[in-house]
Parts: C-alpha cells; sequence; structure tokens
C-alpha cells in the first residue's frame, strides 16, 4: 500500500515538473510571438497569407502530411496518417489551424529565447525603488508597449501605491530603467500607474526650419521639441500666452518665431507688437502691411485703446447677429494678435512721475480687458516678461494666460511664480530650454532658434505674397499714431 502510494506520488511530481517545463517554454513562445508581432507589424500580413496558404495546403488532400511521411517516415507511417485524419473531428479545421500554429509558436520561441524579458527586467527595476504596501505588497507590471524605438509604456498594477510615491522617487526609476521618464500618472480607470519611459534626449539645438512642416492649422506655431517630438499650438485654444524667464534665456528669440509662424500659417492675421526697447526685437517685422509696431509708452496705450474699441466693436457685430465668437472668414474680420516684448516696462509699476504710473494704469486696465473678453473677438495676446510680479503684470492678466512657457529662471521662487512648480529653476543651462504649461501639463522643451538670416528670408517671402495679391487681409491694421480712426481702414 505505502509503495503504491509512493509511485503515485512519483507520478504526479513527474507530471508536475513536466508541466512546469511545458508552461515555461509556452512561456518563452507567447512573449516571443507578442514581441515579434510588435516589432514586425508585416507579420500580421504574413500570418493572414501564410493563413490562405496552410488552408490550400490541407484542403489539397491533406498534402503537409505527404511531405512529413516523406521527411520522418518513421514517425509519420501510414497507419498514424491515417489516424491523424480518419480519428480527429472535423480534421481540415484543426489540420489548417495547427498548420498555421506550428511556423508562429516556433518563430516566437526562437525569438523569445534570444530576447530580454521587457516584463521582468522592468518588474526588477521597479523592485529597486523599495515600493512596498504596509502589508509588504509590491507593485505588479502589467503590460509593457514599445510605442516606437525609443518610447516604452509601462502599466503597473499598483494596488495601494498612489502616483505621489512614484513621482517621488522618479530619479531612481530613471537610473533603474536606464531611460528617462516623460511621466508618471493614474491611468484614466485609476486601476494602473501609467510610466512612460523614453530613452530619447532632447536636443540642445532645433533649428526653426525643422519645425516648418508641422505648422498646418490657422494660428498655429511651435513650441519646441519634447522627448516626445515636436509640438505645435494654436493659439487660439489657449488664447493668451505668457513667455517668461530669466534674462538671455531665449524669450525674444521665441517671441520673433512664434510671430512669424502665426503669420505664416494664417492667412488673415493682423499682428500689433509692443516693444517698449525701442521696436528693437520687431523691427524685422516692420516692413509688413500687416504688422503695426509700438515703441514707446504712448503708442502702445494708443493701440491698446484702438483694440478695446475693435473688441466692442466686434461684441456689437456678434450681439447684432446673436453667435457667441466672430468667425474670421464669414465675418470678414482678421485674426488679431496682440504681443508685448518686456512687458515689465509697459505695466511695471513706478513712482518716477505721475505721467508714466497713468500710463501704466491705462496699459493695465486696456489689457486686462482684451485678456478677459478677447477669445470671442479673437484677439489673442501674447506677453513676454522677465519678471512676474503683481507689481510688473497684473494678476488679473497673469490668470487669463492659458499657456505659459518659461525659460530658466533664476531663482525658485521666479519659477513657482510662473508654473507653481520649480521645474524652470532646475532647468539646465541650455539655451532656448523652456517648460511649457498648458493647463495643468508641464513639458520640457528646445524651443525653435530662428537665425537673423532666416527671419529677414521668411519676412521677406511674406512680404512678396502681399505684393503679389497672393496673400491680404480683410483690413489694414491701425497705426500708433494720434488721429482717432473709428475702425479698421479698408484694404
Ligand atoms: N531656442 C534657442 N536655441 C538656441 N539658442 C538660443 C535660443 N533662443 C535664444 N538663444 C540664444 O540666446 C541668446 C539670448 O536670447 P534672447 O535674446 O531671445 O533672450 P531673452 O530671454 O529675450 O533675453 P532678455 O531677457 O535679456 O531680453 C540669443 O542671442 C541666442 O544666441
Ligand atoms: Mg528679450
Amino acid at each position: 500500500m505505502t509503495q503504491i502510494k509512493s509511485k503515485a506520488g512519483h507520478s504526479t511530481k513527474g507530471f508536475d515538473d513536466m508541466m512546469k517545463v511545458v508552461s515555461f517554454l509556452a512561456g518563452i513562445s507567447i512573449r516571443g510571438i507578442a514581441e515579434i508581432f510588435d516589432r514586425f507589424k508585416s507579420l500580421y500580413f504574413m500570418t493572414f497569407v501564410w493563413s490562405w496558404i496552410s488552408f490550400l495546403i490541407v484542403f489539397s488532400n491533406y498534402k503537409h502530411l505527404k511531405w512529413l511521411h516523406l521527411l520522418f517516415p518513421n514517425v509519420f507511417t501510414p497507419t498514424v496518417v491515417e489516424i491523424l485524419v480518419e480519428e480527429m473531428p472535423i480534421p481540415i479545421v484543426i489540420h489548417t489551424l495547427l498548420l498555421i500554429v506550428s511556423p508562429i509558436t516556433f518563430l516566437g520561441f526562437l525569438y523569445g529565447l534570444f530576447t530580454k524579458d521587457k516584463k521582468k527586467e522592468i518588474s526588477q527595476a521597479l523592485g529597486h525603488l523599495g515600493l512596498k504596501t504596509a502589508q509588504g505588497r509590491e507593485p505588479i507590471v502589467s503590460k509593457v508597449v514599445n510605442l516606437d524605438e525609443h518610447r516604452q509604456r509601462i502599466l503597473v498594477s499598483s494596488i495601494g501605491i498612489g502616483v505621489d510615491r512614484y513621482l517621488d522617487k522618479k530619479s531612481d526609476l530613471e537610473m533603474a530603467l536606464g531611460a528617462t521618464v516623460e511621466s508618471i500618472r493614474t491611468t484614466a480607470n485609476n486601476k494602473f500607474i501609467e510610466i512612460l519611459s523614453t530613452t530619447k534626449i532632447i536636443p540642445t539645438m532645433l533649428p526653426y526650419s525643422e519645425t516648418a512642416k508641422y505648422i498646418t492649422e490657422s494660428l498655429s506655431f511651435p513650441i519646441g521639441e519634447s522627448l516626445g517630438g515636436i509640438q505645435v499650438q494654436e493659439l487660439s485654444t489657449l488664447p493668451h500666452m505668457m513667455i517668461a524667464g530669466a534674462s538671455g534665456g531665449g524669450k525674444s528669440n521665441f517671441f520673433k518665431q512664434t510671430l512669424l509662424s502665426l503669420i505664416k500659417s494664417t492667412k488673415n492675421v493682423q499682428v500689433y507688437i509692443l516693444d517698449l526697447k525701442k521696436g528693437i526685437e520687431a523691427k524685422e517685422f516692420s516692413c509688413l502691411p500687416n504688422v503695426s509696431i509700438a515703441k514707446t509708452e504712448i503708442e502702445a496705450n494708443l493701440l491698446l485703446a484702438k483694440l478695446r474699441q475693435e473688441m466692442i466693436h466686434r461684441f456689437d457685430l456678434l450681439e447684432k447677429n446673436g453667435r457667441i465668437a466672430i468667425d474670421p472668414e464669414n465675418d470678414k474680420k482678421d485674426y488679431i494678435v496682440i504681443a508685448v516684448d518686456e512687458a515689465s516696462v509697459l505695466y511695471g509699476k513706478t513712482k518716477v512721475s505721475k505721467e508714466r504710473a497713468k500710463n501704466v494704469t491705462q496699459a493695465r486696465e486696456l489689457t486686462d480687458d482684451l485678456a478677459k473678453l478677447g477669445r470671442a473677438a479673437k484677439m489673442n495676446l501674447i506677453i513676454a516678461t522677465q519678471k512676474v510680479t503683481t507689481d510688473t503684470i497684473d494678476t488679473k492678466i497673469q490668470e487669463n494666460m492659458g499657456g505659459r512657457i518659461c525659460f530658466r529662471a533664476n531663482t525658485l521662487q521666479g519659477s513657482m511664480t510662473v508654473l507653481g512648480n520649480k521645474m524652470a529653476f532646475e532647468l539646465p543651462d541650455i539655451k532656448g530650454r523652456a517648460i511649457w504649461a498648458n493647463g495643468t501639463t508641464f513639458t520640457e522643451v528646445q524651443t525653435p532658434f530662428v537665425k537673423e538670416e532666416v527671419l529677414k528670408d521668411e519676412i521677406n517671402k511674406i512680404k512678396s505674397e502681399f505684393e503679389t495679391g497672393a496673400r491680404s487681409n480683410f483690413s489694414l491694421p491701425f497705426k500708433a499714431t494720434i488721429e482717432v480712426t473709428n475702425g479698421p481702414e479698408p484694404t
């Protein structure tokens, strides 16, 4: 009796061991199949073709069995072949399936043998972070997807371990993965932590010309290159933008490349440049008929007042027609972009003279109105400034800036006031490197660099488009002169 038990015990153990080996080998095949199909997308098509060929082979009197008999006569004897056909339920279907699956399983097995187990590698990397619940439960890697040759999407089942704990260990995770972590967040269903990682690095220079092909929509401009590729933004969706950061970071260059892109991408746009550094940064644009420049506080206020008048006029039009927003094409109204470089000069509180203080208050009030109501009137603001404090830019104006780009900040406080976090303070010292903030998303970017010659060249092209009639506006822009106009002059 004892002997029988022991024999039974042995055979169960033998069976268990065999199952372990089978499941180990099956695991390699399954992983290999998943990865090979993920990597070589053409395999889907090849499998489709192979399925048809398999069907034809089986349909033409089980030819594959004849070939097997020729290759292995001692295994596939006539009796075995007969059993394989006669004794099998719906043999055509089963043979076809086996014929389809066998080479795929074999290929998958070979591929699985020679590739690393990504899930296992990432589990080990996560293990180094020591993330555990109070009960000692660790995160489990559920899925690893290759988004492209550089980027990976890792889904982690993380019961009891919140996203904040991963964010705290971001740099440890980067070291463990040997890749940069682009983002860590909870998936929409709150079931997984999603980690996007990349082995790519952000370039230290992005020539403007490389971004040109991405600017396709009206009123769009490039933000720069992030780990996820080149980012483009439509100004109207913001609808206002602030450009901030310490001196020499790249604000004016960004200001100019943005204006150039907006003009290039938009058929009907008037651009107002308020550049109180005597119009130095705006001078290349001055030859364009759709651009108007203010170089002094008085000129700036004159333009802002005319623009507010235009906004009121556009709202009257909307009220009359019972609509909520201007449609530039149908209403024959140009998009309007009001761009202020060195905004602290225009808006900065001062006690130098009563006259100047009055100008500042007026500029603040006019800009505040435009920032609050400009969206529906298709009037957008771009404000570049070194300092962002309530003394330089009114809080009400700041609040309406849907998009913010912040170049390197010299102080933690500087970064906090623009972005609400320390990211701009921690930026590497690279010209043109910035944090792009849109809503609650913060992305590190290398902004496009537009060389002086390229800028001149592009502006000359636009100028000649106006001259040949290939481009025209609905109205000419207002000028920063004293004479009172009731509306835009006709073209
Ligand atoms: N995107 C960029 N890529 C590479 N270099 C850049 C980039 N932007 C600016 N630079 C370099 O940095 C210098 C300073 O840029 P810019 O004048 O735009 O800075 P700024 O932030 O406007 O400075 P300030 O506050 O003093 O006006 C430029 O002359 C240029 O050489
Ligand atoms: Mg500047």
